[in-house]
């Protein structure tokens, strides 16, 4: 209901990937505090053409996909293995418009950009890539009870709606 109060772009973004008639496809590795998971459930809910896919997967063929997403916590400064792995056993991603995007406690914004090259090497075509700070009470974290408590928060849904909608939406005429 709050953003029908909005009359700004976030209400026009959140009904973009709603009405498109692509269809998407994302990945994604979550564990830690289900962070990635929330994001994406959040970020991706009431939007018919969205499939998310928990990692590992017996999932291989994305050749009906317009867009492939693949999305991960950080873990020791790497996306998951299996984020790599699944690019690596893809089928149909030569020529498809590929994004990626990362949770993690600090938040830097390389790490988003972790699978590109893999994504170039199966012959995707890189759009993007978001980074999210999201709840961390990994290792010393943990003794003062994590950091970016509350997050994702309501912010990082529609920021990362809009991501994903002005990828699509640079397409969708295609
Ligand atoms: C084993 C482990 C290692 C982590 N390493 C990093 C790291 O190197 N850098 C960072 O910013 N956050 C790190 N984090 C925090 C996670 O990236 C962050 O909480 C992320 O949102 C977890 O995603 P998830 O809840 O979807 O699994 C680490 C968390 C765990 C459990």
């Amino acid at each position: 209901m709050k953003f029908f109060k909005l009359k700004n772009k976030k209400y026009i973004y959140l009904k973009k990937m709603e009405t498109t008639h692509k269809k998407i496809i994302i990945f994604y590795y979550s564990y830690h505090n289900m962070n990635t998971k929330k994001l994406l459930e959040a970020s991706c809910a009431n939007c018919s053409n969205v499939e998310l896919i928990q990692l590992p997967t017996e999932r291989t063929d994305v050749s009906g996909y317009d867009f492939i997403g693949f999305a991960s916590g950080i873990y020791y400064l790497g996306m998951a293995k299996e984020i790599y792995e699944q690019i690596e056993k893809l089928k149909g991603l030569e020529g498809k418009h590929c994004f990626s995007i990362a949770t993690s406690g600090m938040g830097f914004e390389k790490f988003g950009y972790y699978p590109k090259n893999y994504i170039i090497k199966k012959g995707g075509l890189f759009e993007g890539a978001l980074s999210i700070k999201a709840y961390d009470a990994f290792g010393p974290f943990k003794l003062i009870g994590g950091i970016n408590k509350n997050k994702p928060n309501e912010d990082d849904f529609n920021n990362t709606k809009r991501f994903i909608d002005n990828i699509v939406m640079k397409y969708e005429n295609e």
